[in-house]
């Protein structure tokens, strides 16, 4: 007879959404709001802007939806010198996906040892050899980037950069906040990351002519949402009457709005945000502590930064061990599962069509990395005690 597990005590993550948010909600709806897309969008696009410092911001349905338009965006552009894209091996799956929907080349990048992004020093043989047009990272988990060296690298070989943000809401590091270093940068609103909206996503960007793009793209390809001169421009430009105006499509879009229920929840989400950061960067260096000595961890490289990580990670000495660590977390009822997506060119959908790839640094992080919980409401002793399960757990398998 299998045994039951334990319940669980610990989970990787909780909700943002929390019963004030819920009541603030219901008293919002008893006022019979428009529900769809509309004013609330615009003050949470505004308000997030502001919040990033970034110049421009479009909310979406997700943050999969978000790096979507960011590639097809800049793809429309026409400024791309060709179609070839440096992706990261460790990151999630629509972080790249979008390359080959699209009909880029993608081109995979081994992962940093220390950061888990992208290794600076593949990525520029990548820059040499292949002259990429745009370059997708994903700031992992919450840890920056060496972001100076590769501005470096951006400026020298002139590439487009895009930020995949979605899991390292709140993170700041070099003096700004992650998700404003590319010329776009991507954010996920989904339940267990920094903050929620339910379902959401965002894009922000300081180039208005990816802006109006982001923005048609978003919704169907028509102007609607464009400001004044950018919408007339575009009706003087294609000899538009006034009853075919609000129908006429620019560009093949997509509907990837998200609604106004969704704006309001991130209203709030926005002002909750920076304690919620900062709880997560204590707990992330209290686990550091117990762990650093005794595991393969991510290390960052400015001393100021805030790492709102989305959990802590920890890459175990094989995959016996972490099968060790994992038994006891589950049997202390403490939540855990594989480092993200881990080495992205160990999937299916990569090797089917490009073959396998060999990265000892993505592939280590694959056969023995895990995650340990870590959300705003995680107190520190539930820090010390989920870290003290995976020392036994070691220490017993050595023994
Ligand atoms: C790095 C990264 N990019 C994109 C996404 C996709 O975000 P969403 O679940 O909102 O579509 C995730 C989801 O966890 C992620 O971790």
């Amino acid at each position: 007879m299998p045994t039951a597990k334990p319940p669980l005590k610990y989970h990787l993550a909780e909700d943002t959404i929390d019963q004030k948010d819920i009541d603030r909600l219901i008293g919002w709806l008893q006022s019979n709001p428009r529900l769809t897309k509309d004013r609330l969008t615009l003050q949470l696009e505004e308000k997030w802007s502001r919040w990033l410092g970034a110049k421009y911001s479009v909310f979406c349905n997700s943050g999969s939806s978000a790096n979507l338009l960011m590639y097809y965006a800049l793809l429309l552009s026409g400024r791309l010198k060709n179609k070839k894209v440096v992706v990261p091996s460790t990151g999630w799956v629509t972080s790249l996906a979008p390359a080959i929907q699209f009909g880029f080349e993608p081109l995979l990048c081994e992962t940093d040892p220390d950061t888990f992004g992208l290794d600076l020093d593949y990525l520029e043989s990548l820059l040499k050899q292949h002259e990429p047009a745009s370059v997708m990272l994903v700031q992992v988990l919450g840890i920056p980037h060496k972001m100076e060296a590769l501005l470096r690298l951006k400026e020298k070989y002139g590439f487009f950069l895009m930020e995949d943000t979605c899991a390292a809401v709140g993170s700041s590091a070099y003096g700004k906040k992650l998700g404003c270093f590319g010329d776009l940068g991507s954010f996920s609103f989904y339940f267990g990351h920094q903050a929620s909206t339910i379902e959401g996503g965002m894009i922000s960007t300081d180039d208005k002519g990816l802006y109006d793009l982001l923005l048609m793209l978003r919704s169907h390809g028509w102007s609607k949402d464009l400001d004044e001169p950018a919408h007339r421009s575009l009706v003087q430009k294609y000899e538009v009457d006034d009853f075919h105006r609000p129908f006429v499509f620019y560009e093949p879009g997509f509907n990837l709005r998200s609604t106004d229920l969704n704006a309001f929840i991130g209203l709030h989400q926005i002002e909750k945000l920076d304690g919620m950061a900062t709880q997560r960067h204590e707990n992330h260096l209290r686990y550091l502590k117990h762990l650093k000595d005794h595991f393969y961890v991510q290390r960052w490289e400015d001393p100021q930064a805030k790492i709102s990580s989305i959990h802590f990670a920890a890459v175990a000495e094989s995959r016996e061990q972490r099968r060790s660590i994992i038994n006891a977390l589950t049997e202390h009822g403490i939540e855990t599962r594989i480092f993200s997506a881990a080495s992205l060119g160990r999937h299916p959908f990569w090797f089917n069509r490009y073959g396998k790839v060999n990265f000892p640094v993505a592939d280590r992080i694959y056969s023995s990395g895990f995650f340990l919980p870590n959300h705003a409401s995680l107190k520190a002793e539930a820090v010390d005690f989920i870290a003290q399960v995976v020392l036994e757990a070691v220490c017993v398998e050595k023994s």
